[in-house]
């Protein structure tokens, strides 16, 4: 367990794992040592969420748009997510975490599928930290999926138009159950969202990186929930002046 401590930590941190390919071409590597380096960096992260008590932790692992990046890369991406589920699945278990994927299920290999089937079947009972991973997922996509489920509902009486809240909008999306996420990191110094959790976003937190995924640490990790327990101090410090203003 870590002995560090934070004032508050956030429930849900979701992270966008970016700049493996310039982390390799640095080094003169091929891009695919650079998403090998950043699987050792996915354990370290996982370990290091699950230690500090954050309930949930999203990785971006493989969006909808990554199908067009060359076939090799493509195969070696999933071969990784796969050899990821196959090795580390039984030591996720004992650390009592619990697997959920979220993104589009229709047309994955079978294989695939099959895997991240069994992980989230095998975790389901799991009451430490829910890892979830974004595999074939596009936040748009996510939504349009929800609001096609809606407009069946509506076709077939069982939902009035005029009955659709957004609560009733998240409970069709991918995520439903989970809260949405408190932080949202991104490394390798790009600043956007990329398709990633839109919806789910609307009151985030963001905190943008530098650092290549590979090079991220469990020291990087804190250095961001530190960053994130200030932004949170500033809040409290207006709810005691509040307090103050009212005599208590
Ligand atoms: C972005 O780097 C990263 C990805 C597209 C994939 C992230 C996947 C992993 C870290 C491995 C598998 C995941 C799990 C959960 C085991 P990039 O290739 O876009 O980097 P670049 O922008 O520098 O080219």
């Amino acid at each position: 367990m870590s002995e560090r401590t934070f004032l508050t930590v956030p429930e849900h941190v979701a992270i966008i794992m970016d700049g493996n390919g310039r982390w390799a071409k640095q080094r003169g590597l091929p891009r695919t040592m650079g998403h090998r380096k950043g699987v050792d960096a996915v354990r370290e992260t996982v370990r290091a969420a699950g230690d500090v008590g954050i309930k949930y932790l999203t990785l971006f692992a493989f969006s909808s748009e990554n199908w067009r990046r060359p076939e090799t890369e493509v195969s070696d991406l999933l071969g990784l997510l796969k050899a990821f589920i196959r090795r580390d699945l039984a030591d996720l278990h004992r650390q009592n975490v619990r697997v959920r994927v979220i993104g589009e299920r229709n047309n994955l290999q079978s294989d695939i599928l099959d895997l991240l089937i069994d992980a989230e079947q095998t975790t389901r009972n799991n009451t430490a930290l829910t890892l979830v991973i974004a595999f074939n997922y596009g936040s748009r996509d996510e939504m349009a999926r929800a609001m096609i489920t809606l407009a069946q509902d509506v076709e077939a009486g069982r939902l009035r138009s005029q009955d659709i809240t957004p609560a009733l909008i998240n409970a069709r999306l991918d995520t439903a159950g989970i809260p949405d996420p408190d932080l949202i990191i991104r490394t390798s110094g790009e600043e956007r969202l990329s398709n990633f959790l839109l919806w789910q976003a609307a009151y985030s937190e963001f905190i943008f990186m530098p650092e290549y995924w590979p090079d991220f640490t469990r020291e990087l990790f804190y250095a961001a929930l530190e960053t994130y327990a200030s932004r949170n101090r500033r809040f409290g410090g207006l709810v005691e002046k509040t307090a103050a203003a009212v005599g208590t």
